[in-house]
Protein backbone atom coordinates (compact mmCIF):
# COMPACT_ATOMS: atom_id res chain seq x y z
CA UNK A 1 0.00 0.00 0.00
CA UNK A 2 1.43 3.33 -0.91
CA UNK A 3 1.14 6.09 1.85
CA UNK A 4 0.76 9.80 1.80
CA UNK A 5 2.68 11.89 3.72
CA UNK A 6 0.20 13.58 6.45
CA UNK A 7 1.28 17.28 5.15
CA UNK A 8 0.78 16.28 1.42
CA UNK A 9 -2.91 15.11 2.87
CA UNK A 10 -3.27 18.34 4.42
CA UNK A 11 -2.80 20.33 1.47
CA UNK A 12 -4.96 17.84 -1.31
CA UNK A 13 -7.34 17.90 1.69
CA UNK A 14 -7.35 21.76 1.60
CA UNK A 15 -7.56 22.07 -2.17
CA UNK A 16 -10.28 19.69 -2.18
CA UNK A 17 -12.13 22.40 0.10
CA UNK A 18 -11.26 25.77 -2.07
CA UNK A 19 -11.98 24.03 -5.31
CA UNK A 20 -15.23 22.87 -3.65
CA UNK A 21 -16.23 26.24 -2.31
CA UNK A 22 -18.71 27.48 -1.12
CA UNK A 23 -19.58 23.83 -0.62
CA UNK A 24 -17.69 21.04 0.92
CA UNK A 25 -16.41 18.17 -1.33
CA UNK A 26 -18.66 16.51 1.62
CA UNK A 27 -21.54 18.25 -0.50
CA UNK A 28 -20.80 17.69 -3.92
CA UNK A 29 -20.32 13.19 -2.94
CA UNK A 30 -24.21 13.73 -1.00
CA UNK A 31 -25.07 15.00 -4.93
CA UNK A 32 -24.16 11.48 -5.93
CA UNK A 33 -24.73 9.58 -2.92
CA UNK A 34 -27.67 11.50 -0.46
CA UNK A 35 -26.76 8.72 2.16
CA UNK A 36 -23.24 9.53 2.21
CA UNK A 37 -22.53 12.51 4.64
CA UNK A 38 -19.63 12.98 7.35
CA UNK A 39 -21.68 15.04 9.73
CA UNK A 40 -25.12 13.81 10.02
CA UNK A 41 -26.47 9.92 10.35
CA UNK A 42 -28.72 8.96 7.45
CA UNK A 43 -30.66 5.99 6.66
CA UNK A 44 -32.38 5.09 3.31
CA UNK A 45 -35.72 3.25 3.52
CA UNK A 46 -34.84 -0.57 2.62
CA UNK A 47 -38.57 -1.91 2.95
CA UNK A 48 -41.70 -0.94 3.91
CA UNK A 49 -43.75 -3.61 5.51
CA UNK A 50 -47.41 -2.76 5.91
CA UNK A 51 -47.88 -4.57 9.07
CA UNK A 52 -52.23 -2.90 9.37
CA UNK A 53 -53.88 -0.77 7.80
CA UNK A 54 -52.68 1.99 10.06
CA UNK A 55 -49.33 0.73 10.38
CA UNK A 56 -45.56 -0.41 9.23
CA UNK A 57 -42.47 -1.58 9.75
CA UNK A 58 -39.54 0.56 8.16
CA UNK A 59 -36.43 -1.47 7.37
CA UNK A 60 -33.26 1.26 7.42
CA UNK A 61 -29.74 0.95 5.43
CA UNK A 62 -27.89 3.41 7.78
CA UNK A 63 -24.74 5.56 6.39
CA UNK A 64 -21.75 4.80 8.22
CA UNK A 65 -21.62 7.28 11.30
CA UNK A 66 -24.56 4.82 12.54
CA UNK A 67 -23.31 3.13 15.95
CA UNK A 68 -25.81 0.68 16.95
CA UNK A 69 -28.22 0.14 19.26
CA UNK A 70 -29.03 -1.80 22.51
CA UNK A 71 -31.95 -3.73 22.22
CA UNK A 72 -34.96 -1.41 23.86
CA UNK A 73 -33.78 2.06 22.66
CA UNK A 74 -34.91 4.78 20.18
CA UNK A 75 -33.88 6.90 17.65
CA UNK A 76 -34.94 10.65 16.54
CA UNK A 77 -36.07 9.84 12.69
CA UNK A 78 -36.03 13.31 10.72
CA UNK A 79 -37.96 13.40 7.24
CA UNK A 80 -38.98 16.53 5.11
CA UNK A 81 -42.93 17.14 5.15
CA UNK A 82 -43.95 20.02 2.56
CA UNK A 83 -40.10 21.72 2.43
CA UNK A 84 -39.65 21.33 5.94
CA UNK A 85 -37.50 18.85 8.27
CA UNK A 86 -39.31 17.41 11.47
CA UNK A 87 -38.50 14.89 13.01
CA UNK A 88 -40.12 12.33 16.02
CA UNK A 89 -38.95 9.58 18.41
CA UNK A 90 -39.36 6.18 18.06
CA UNK A 91 -38.66 2.67 19.73
CA UNK A 92 -36.68 0.32 17.78
CA UNK A 93 -38.13 -2.83 16.53
CA UNK A 94 -35.79 -4.50 15.54
CA UNK A 95 -32.84 -6.91 17.87
CA UNK A 96 -29.07 -5.38 17.93
CA UNK A 97 -27.70 -8.61 16.45
CA UNK A 98 -30.76 -8.24 13.05
CA UNK A 99 -28.50 -6.95 9.93
CA UNK A 100 -30.86 -3.93 9.90
CA UNK A 101 -32.36 -1.62 12.53
CA UNK A 102 -36.27 -1.23 11.62
CA UNK A 103 -39.11 1.12 13.44
CA UNK A 104 -42.24 0.09 13.79
CA UNK A 105 -44.95 3.31 13.44
CA UNK A 106 -48.11 3.36 14.01
CA UNK A 107 -50.14 6.14 12.34
CA UNK A 108 -52.14 8.36 15.46
CA UNK A 109 -54.33 10.94 13.11
CA UNK A 110 -52.73 13.91 14.25
CA UNK A 111 -51.30 14.69 10.82
CA UNK A 112 -47.04 14.45 11.98
CA UNK A 113 -44.45 12.57 11.38
CA UNK A 114 -45.72 9.20 12.25
CA UNK A 115 -48.85 9.68 10.28
CA UNK A 116 -46.51 11.07 7.25
CA UNK A 117 -44.64 7.73 7.38
CA UNK A 118 -47.28 5.45 7.73
CA UNK A 119 -48.99 6.65 4.65
CA UNK A 120 -46.07 7.54 2.12
CA UNK A 121 -42.81 6.08 3.36
CA UNK A 122 -41.18 4.10 0.21
CA UNK A 123 -38.12 2.27 -0.18
CA UNK A 124 -35.57 4.03 -0.97
CA UNK A 125 -36.61 7.50 1.00
CA UNK A 126 -33.95 9.25 2.77
CA UNK A 127 -34.49 9.76 6.47
CA UNK A 128 -32.05 11.79 9.10
CA UNK A 129 -31.42 9.42 12.03
CA UNK A 130 -30.30 10.33 15.19
CA UNK A 131 -28.07 8.13 17.86
CA UNK A 132 -29.70 5.33 19.53
CA UNK A 133 -30.76 6.57 23.51
CA UNK A 134 -33.15 5.79 26.02
CA UNK A 135 -32.55 3.83 29.59
CA UNK A 136 -35.46 1.25 28.87
CA UNK A 137 -32.33 -1.59 28.37
CA UNK A 138 -31.82 -4.73 30.30
CA UNK A 139 -28.76 -4.76 32.83
CA UNK A 140 -25.98 -7.46 31.83
CA UNK A 141 -26.40 -10.33 32.19
CA UNK A 142 -29.78 -10.40 31.83
CA UNK A 143 -32.17 -11.69 34.92
CA UNK A 144 -33.54 -15.62 34.22
CA UNK A 145 -37.31 -14.88 34.94
CA UNK A 146 -39.11 -11.32 33.16
CA UNK A 147 -42.59 -10.56 33.23
CA UNK A 148 -42.82 -8.01 29.94
CA UNK A 149 -46.26 -6.27 29.93
CA UNK A 150 -47.10 -4.14 26.78
CA UNK A 151 -49.76 -2.27 25.48
CA UNK A 152 -50.23 -0.68 21.82
CA UNK A 153 -47.03 1.04 20.32
CA UNK A 154 -45.27 0.09 23.84
CA UNK A 155 -45.00 -3.46 21.73
CA UNK A 156 -41.80 -2.26 19.67
CA UNK A 157 -38.77 -1.42 22.05
CA UNK A 158 -40.37 -5.18 24.13
CA UNK A 159 -40.38 -6.90 20.90
CA UNK A 160 -36.55 -5.70 20.42
CA UNK A 161 -35.23 -7.12 24.33
CA UNK A 162 -37.27 -10.35 23.38
CA UNK A 163 -36.35 -10.85 20.31
CA UNK A 164 -32.46 -10.14 21.57
CA UNK A 165 -32.93 -12.31 24.53
CA UNK A 166 -34.28 -15.39 22.46
CA UNK A 167 -31.50 -15.08 20.12
CA UNK A 168 -28.98 -16.18 23.00
CA UNK A 169 -28.38 -19.19 24.64
CA UNK A 170 -29.31 -17.89 27.64
CA UNK A 171 -31.44 -19.82 30.34
CA UNK A 172 -34.87 -17.95 30.29
CA UNK A 173 -38.27 -17.95 31.08
CA UNK A 174 -40.21 -14.97 30.00
CA UNK A 175 -43.87 -14.21 30.36
CA UNK A 176 -45.32 -11.80 27.99
CA UNK A 177 -48.69 -10.01 27.92
CA UNK A 178 -49.35 -7.54 25.28
CA UNK A 179 -52.19 -6.00 25.17
CA UNK A 180 -54.55 -4.69 22.30
CA UNK A 181 -58.03 -3.74 21.06
CA UNK A 182 -58.33 -5.99 17.72
CA UNK A 183 -55.80 -8.80 16.05
CA UNK A 184 -55.60 -6.28 13.28
CA UNK A 185 -54.10 -3.68 14.77
CA UNK A 186 -51.52 -5.97 16.14
CA UNK A 187 -48.10 -4.56 14.74
CA UNK A 188 -45.36 -7.79 14.06
CA UNK A 189 -48.31 -10.86 14.27
CA UNK A 190 -45.55 -12.84 11.98
CA UNK A 191 -42.18 -12.13 14.21
CA UNK A 192 -44.45 -12.94 17.28
CA UNK A 193 -45.55 -15.93 15.41
CA UNK A 194 -41.36 -16.97 15.12
CA UNK A 195 -40.67 -15.88 18.53
CA UNK A 196 -43.71 -17.89 19.82
CA UNK A 197 -42.42 -21.12 18.67
CA UNK A 198 -39.50 -20.61 21.41
CA UNK A 199 -39.55 -22.63 24.62
CA UNK A 200 -38.33 -20.15 26.48
CA UNK A 201 -41.11 -17.46 25.70
CA UNK A 202 -44.88 -17.76 26.81
CA UNK A 203 -46.96 -14.67 25.03
CA UNK A 204 -50.59 -14.04 25.59
CA UNK A 205 -51.98 -11.44 23.15
CA UNK A 206 -54.92 -9.52 25.54
CA UNK A 207 -57.77 -8.37 23.84
CA UNK A 208 -59.99 -5.82 24.51
CA UNK A 209 -62.36 -5.52 21.20
CA UNK A 210 -63.33 -8.93 20.11
CA UNK A 211 -62.88 -12.87 21.53
CA UNK A 212 -59.15 -14.30 21.88
CA UNK A 213 -57.86 -17.11 19.14
CA UNK A 214 -56.83 -20.42 21.31
CA UNK A 215 -54.11 -19.39 23.62
CA UNK A 216 -54.61 -15.68 24.03
CA UNK A 217 -56.83 -13.58 26.29
CA UNK A 218 -59.49 -11.52 26.49
CA UNK A 219 -59.67 -8.48 28.87
CA UNK A 220 -58.40 -5.06 30.53
CA UNK A 221 -55.70 -4.71 32.84
CA UNK A 222 -56.69 -3.71 35.95
CA UNK A 223 -54.81 -3.19 39.51
CA UNK A 224 -55.58 -7.16 40.23
CA UNK A 225 -54.92 -8.80 36.51
CA UNK A 226 -51.30 -9.10 36.78
CA UNK A 227 -51.69 -11.01 40.02
CA UNK A 228 -54.59 -13.34 38.77
CA UNK A 229 -52.34 -14.95 36.00
CA UNK A 230 -50.94 -17.06 38.08
CA UNK A 231 -47.13 -16.68 36.56
CA UNK A 232 -45.66 -15.81 39.80
CA UNK A 233 -45.56 -12.07 38.71
CA UNK A 234 -44.54 -10.48 41.77
CA UNK A 235 -40.91 -12.83 41.51
CA UNK A 236 -40.12 -11.91 38.04
CA UNK A 237 -37.64 -8.79 36.95
CA UNK A 238 -40.79 -6.55 35.46
CA UNK A 239 -40.16 -4.56 31.58
CA UNK A 240 -43.43 -2.50 30.35
CA UNK A 241 -43.98 0.00 28.22
CA UNK A 242 -46.99 1.59 26.90
CA UNK A 243 -49.85 4.55 27.21
CA UNK A 244 -49.63 6.61 30.37
CA UNK A 245 -52.55 5.34 31.98
CA UNK A 246 -51.68 1.55 31.51
CA UNK A 247 -48.14 2.27 32.68
CA UNK A 248 -49.49 3.83 35.98
CA UNK A 249 -51.58 0.91 36.49
CA UNK A 250 -48.62 -1.53 36.23
CA UNK A 251 -46.16 0.98 38.16
CA UNK A 252 -48.97 1.02 40.91
CA UNK A 253 -49.30 -2.81 40.71
CA UNK A 254 -45.69 -3.29 41.05
CA UNK A 255 -45.13 -1.03 44.03
CA UNK A 256 -47.57 -2.95 45.92
CA UNK A 257 -46.70 -6.29 44.56
CA UNK A 258 -43.63 -6.73 43.32
CA UNK A 259 -40.45 -7.73 44.66
CA UNK A 260 -38.08 -7.72 41.73
CA UNK A 261 -37.26 -4.67 39.78
CA UNK A 262 -39.42 -2.56 37.23
CA UNK A 263 -38.08 -1.02 34.02
CA UNK A 264 -40.54 1.06 32.46
CA UNK A 265 -40.78 3.37 29.07
CA UNK A 266 -43.02 5.53 29.22
CA UNK A 267 -45.03 6.55 25.61
CA UNK A 268 -46.72 10.08 26.60
CA UNK A 269 -46.09 12.63 29.64
CA UNK A 270 -47.82 11.82 32.64
CA UNK A 271 -50.89 14.06 32.51
CA UNK A 272 -50.55 15.84 35.97
CA UNK A 273 -53.76 18.58 37.14
CA UNK A 274 -52.99 21.91 35.66
CA UNK A 275 -51.09 24.52 37.71
CA UNK A 276 -51.17 28.28 37.16
CA UNK A 277 -50.07 28.91 33.68
CA UNK A 278 -48.75 32.63 33.27
CA UNK A 279 -46.81 35.04 30.51
CA UNK A 280 -43.95 33.28 28.14
CA UNK A 281 -41.67 36.43 26.65
CA UNK A 282 -39.95 35.20 23.84
CA UNK A 283 -36.81 37.26 24.24
CA UNK A 284 -34.89 37.02 21.07
CA UNK A 285 -38.39 37.12 18.67
CA UNK A 286 -39.49 40.01 20.36
CA UNK A 287 -43.09 38.08 20.98
CA UNK A 288 -45.00 36.81 23.75
CA UNK A 289 -47.84 35.24 25.38
CA UNK A 290 -50.12 33.85 27.97
CA UNK A 291 -50.70 30.37 28.73
CA UNK A 292 -52.61 28.33 31.14
CA UNK A 293 -50.74 25.30 33.16
CA UNK A 294 -51.49 22.81 30.95
CA UNK A 295 -49.48 24.57 27.75
CA UNK A 296 -45.93 23.27 27.77
CA UNK A 297 -43.47 25.85 26.58
CA UNK A 298 -42.90 24.48 23.18
CA UNK A 299 -46.76 24.73 22.19
CA UNK A 300 -46.67 28.04 23.99
CA UNK A 301 -43.64 29.10 21.33
CA UNK A 302 -45.68 27.43 18.39
CA UNK A 303 -48.97 29.08 19.44
CA UNK A 304 -46.66 32.40 19.31
CA UNK A 305 -45.64 31.51 15.59
CA UNK A 306 -42.17 30.14 16.52
CA UNK A 307 -40.70 26.72 15.16
CA UNK A 308 -38.34 25.63 17.72
CA UNK A 309 -36.58 22.03 17.58
CA UNK A 310 -38.31 19.80 18.74
CA UNK A 311 -38.85 15.57 18.34
CA UNK A 312 -40.40 13.31 20.40
CA UNK A 313 -42.85 16.01 22.50
CA UNK A 314 -42.44 13.57 25.45
CA UNK A 315 -39.44 14.54 26.87
CA UNK A 316 -37.08 11.42 26.12
CA UNK A 317 -35.18 13.35 22.95
CA UNK A 318 -33.73 16.25 24.59
CA UNK A 319 -33.99 17.66 20.98
CA UNK A 320 -36.59 20.60 21.86
CA UNK A 321 -34.00 22.00 25.21
CA UNK A 322 -33.89 25.51 25.40
CA UNK A 323 -32.79 28.04 27.56
CA UNK A 324 -35.16 29.76 29.92
CA UNK A 325 -33.72 33.08 31.09
CA UNK A 326 -35.93 33.69 34.40
CA UNK A 327 -38.88 32.70 35.56
CA UNK A 328 -41.08 29.68 37.29
CA UNK A 329 -41.62 26.54 35.09
CA UNK A 330 -43.51 23.39 36.47
CA UNK A 331 -42.47 19.92 35.42
CA UNK A 332 -46.08 18.32 33.54
CA UNK A 333 -44.53 15.09 34.57
CA UNK A 334 -43.97 15.40 38.07
CA UNK A 335 -45.84 18.60 38.99
CA UNK A 336 -43.00 20.37 40.84
CA UNK A 337 -42.34 23.84 40.06
CA UNK A 338 -38.70 25.37 40.08
CA UNK A 339 -37.35 29.08 39.67
CA UNK A 340 -35.29 29.27 36.80
CA UNK A 341 -32.07 31.70 36.09
CA UNK A 342 -30.20 30.66 32.58
CA UNK A 343 -30.88 27.34 32.65
CA UNK A 344 -31.78 25.18 29.71
CA UNK A 345 -34.75 22.22 29.79
CA UNK A 346 -36.65 20.19 27.75
CA UNK A 347 -39.30 22.96 26.56
CA UNK A 348 -41.76 20.11 25.60
CA UNK A 349 -42.06 18.57 29.14
CA UNK A 350 -42.23 21.88 31.27
CA UNK A 351 -44.78 25.24 31.35
CA UNK A 352 -45.10 28.55 32.60
CA UNK A 353 -45.84 29.10 36.32
CA UNK A 354 -45.95 32.38 36.40
CA UNK A 355 -43.81 35.05 34.26
CA UNK A 356 -41.25 32.88 32.02
CA UNK A 357 -38.84 34.77 29.84
CA UNK A 358 -37.22 32.32 27.18
CA UNK A 359 -34.47 32.78 24.81
CA UNK A 360 -36.05 32.02 21.93
S1 LIG B 1 -39.03 17.19 22.05
FE1 LIG B 1 -37.97 15.45 22.79
S2 LIG B 1 -37.45 16.07 24.82
FE2 LIG B 1 -38.65 17.68 24.09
Amino acid sequence: MISIPSTEKRWARRLGNALATPFTPEDYLALFNPLHSARETRARVRQVVRETDRAVTLQLQPNRLWRGHRAGQHVLLGVEINGVRRQRCFSLSSAPSDPYPCVSIKANGQGGVSDHLVRHARAGDLLVLGEASGDFVLPGPAPERLLLVSAGSGLTPVHSIAKELLASNQELNLVWFHFERRYQDLMLASSLRDLSADPRLDLRVVLSGEPPRAGDLQGRLDEHWLTEQQVDAEERTLLTCGPAGFLDTVIGWHQRHGRAPLLHERFQAAPVSAGHGGRVVFARSGGEMRTDGSVSLLEAAEQAGLKPQHGCRMGICHTCKCQVKRGRVRDLNSGESRELNNEAIRICIHAAEGDVEMDL
